[in-house]
């Protein structure tokens, strides 16, 4: 992280600033630090699904908090991502209730499908594979998170179904 203090301006984007204040209008005054996970988020999708160090940084400024901060944040949860990562990322479950309930199946199959293994991107960019630790969906497993949008109780046909949606432009 860079020792000098940037201006979130030059870095975050209209929209995004505008949606980060939206988000510290929802804490009381003087508690805008509890937007850093909104913040991070913002950040996140405005760079295309990852987020620089820079762009911590700018968070933190703009939430009046220690970059390290924001940085403790940004490397704790699996939702950020800190490196590039494909338009759709898919994030498999493989925590006890799915690897009870056939994760991996699921691993194998889409591994098989897209040609690249888990913590992998196509090469065209599209797909990125990750496993992650249990997404609250358990009652439901095997589950994984498609970009925003959970599938659960999934099988051989609802994984393809699911790719052929994403291939032919569809909203899952
Ligand atoms: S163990 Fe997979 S969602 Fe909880």
């Amino acid at each position: 992280m860079s020792t000098k203090q940037i201006n979130p301006s030059n870095l975050l984007n209209t929209d995004s600033l505008a949606e980060l204040d939206s988000w510290i209008a929802k804490y009381p005054e003087g508690r805008q630090m509890s937007a850093v996970m909104a913040g991070l988020r913002i950040a996140q999708d405005q760079n295309g699904g990852w987020i620089s160090d820079e762009l911590i940084e700018a968070v933190a400024v703009y939430l009046d908090m220690e970059p390290i901060e924001a940085y403790e944040v940004a490397t704790f949860y699996s939702m950020y991502e800190r490196s590039p990562v494909g338009r759709h990322k898919i994030s498999i479950c493989t925590n006890i209730s799915c690897m009870l309930r056939g994760s991996d199946e699921v691993v194998s199959h889409l591994e098989n499908r897209l040609g690249i293994k888990l913590g992998e991107t196509t090469e065209d960019g599209r797909y990125t594979l990750k496993e992650v630790e249990c997404l609250g969906a358990c009652v439901n497993a095997p589950m994984m998170q498609v970009g925003r949008s959970y599938h659960e109780n999934l099988t051989p046909e609802l994984l393809d179904s699911i790719i052929e949606t994403i291939e032919s432009g569809g909203s899952l």
